[in-house]
């Protein structure tokens, strides 16, 4: 087992569709692990996303992870980090596989539902970002 992160955007929140979004990742086979409601200031987004600052949908970006507020969460499955990848599906919802995420719930491909990390480094250190080691639930 091990585990990443995920952060149910604006859009999703704000769509009424973070418990079916929940249920959905639950049933796919992933555990919560942590979990916390938050709306991220224009320095978070900004830094959360740091790796982007030089594209140009950056600011874009940061204004839509700024415009509401997010779930991020921490998830356990068998290789949490390519399992939840394919779960939340391609970043444009227009070429998302069927019964993923992002197809099921993002608008279009700045307003995607969903963030997931990208490689097991990244997911420990945006785990990091939004959970101190005491709000992570140990099972054993
Ligand atoms: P994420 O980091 O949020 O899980 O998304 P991702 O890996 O699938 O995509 P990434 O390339 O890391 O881009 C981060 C987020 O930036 C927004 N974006 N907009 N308008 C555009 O062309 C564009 N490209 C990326 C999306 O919100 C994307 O999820
Ligand atoms: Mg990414």
């Amino acid at each position: 087992m091990s585990r990443t992160l995920a952060i149910i955007k604006p859009d999703a929140v704000a769509s009424g569709n973070a418990g079916k979004i929940l249920a959905h990742l639950e049933d796919g086979g992933f555990a919560i692990r942590a979990l916390r409601m938050t709306r991220l200031s224009a320095e978070q987004a900004g830094a959360f996303y740091a790796v982007h600052r030089e594209r140009p949908f950056y600011g874009e970006l940061v204004e839509f992870m700024t415009s509401g507020p997010v779930i991020p969460m921490v998830l356990e499955a068998t290789d949490a980090v390519p399992s939840l990848r394919d779960a939340i599906g391609a970043t444009d919802p227009a070429e998302a596989a069927e019964g993923t995420v992002r197809k099921l719930y993002a608008e279009s491909k700045g307003r995607n539902a969903i963030h997931a990390s990208d490689s097991d480094e990244n997911a420990a250190n945006e785990i990091a970002f939004f959970f101190s080691e005491s709000d992570r639930i140990t099972t054993r």
